[in-house]
């Protein structure tokens, strides 16, 4: 079954807490949030204390993407602050690896992410040690862009490999997904869907969270 991650950068941010609640009700499996520090991504959107206040009124799985720069300087305030999934970005630390090892040990899911640019090949020394991998579908940083093609290759390169090896770690894809780019992002091996505008931005959440699932 197909997995669905609202990212909450589309939601209204002013009333985050119902916003969970509503997509839990709609169906979503977790929820995604992004964190950007303005300096890996030219964004900021929010950051541990905001994490750590709705993890008290949420019981949903925190799909957690760092998109900042040397994250293992925040892993353990992450995991702290209530991040069951922790994703950081493998242009953003020096040792991808150890980082990896980190949020395992803390008692998370470990998570890394590729943006457009960067061959999916760069992380295969590190799949063991990954229980998710994120292939970014825009580039990192804003919400309602489009999906790049090209970048569905990598999510095909990817399950190629993670079949080969026989590893169980699931493939993300986050950016531009919306009913009609989700279907071939699920043909290229996706297990879970981001998507922020096209279930924020619908009226009807469970609506669009069936026809991401297809
Ligand atoms: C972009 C973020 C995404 C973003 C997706 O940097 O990582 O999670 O919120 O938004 P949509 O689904 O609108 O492309
Ligand atoms: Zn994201």
């Amino acid at each position: 079954m197909i997995k669905v991650s609202p990212s909450v950068l589309s939601a209204d941010f002013a009333r985050l807490g119902e916003e969970l609640t509503n997509i839990k009700n709609a169906g979503a499996d977790m929820v995604h949030l992004d964190v950007m520090d303005g300096i890996f991504v030219p964004n900021i959107s929010f950051g541990i204390p905001v994490i750590k206040s709705i993890r008290k009124s949420s019981d949903m799985i925190f799909d957690v993407h760092l998109m900042i720069d040397r994250p293992e300087r925040y892993i353990e305030k992450f995991a702290d602050a209530g991040a069951d999934i922790i994703t950081i970005h493998y242009e953003a630390c020096s040792d991808v690896g150890a980082v990896l090892r980190d949020i395992r040990s803390l008692g998370c899911k470990s998570s890394v992410s590729v943006k457009p640019g960067t061959p999916v090949s760069s992380i295969y020394p590190h799949l063991r040690l990954c229980d998710m991998v994120l292939v970014m579908t825009v580039e990192p940083g804003f919400g309602g862009q489009s999906l790049i093609p090209y970048t569905l290759s990598k999510v095909r390169e990817l399950r190629h490999e993670t079949d080969r090896l026989g590893l169980t770690c699931e493939i993300e894809v986050d950016g531009g997904i919306n009913g009609k780019t989700a279907r071939a992002a699920i043909d290229a091996g996706a297990d879970i869907l981001v998507a922020g505008s096209s279930v924020f931005g619908s009226d009807d959440y469970a609506e669009a969270i069936r026809a991401l699932r297809g």
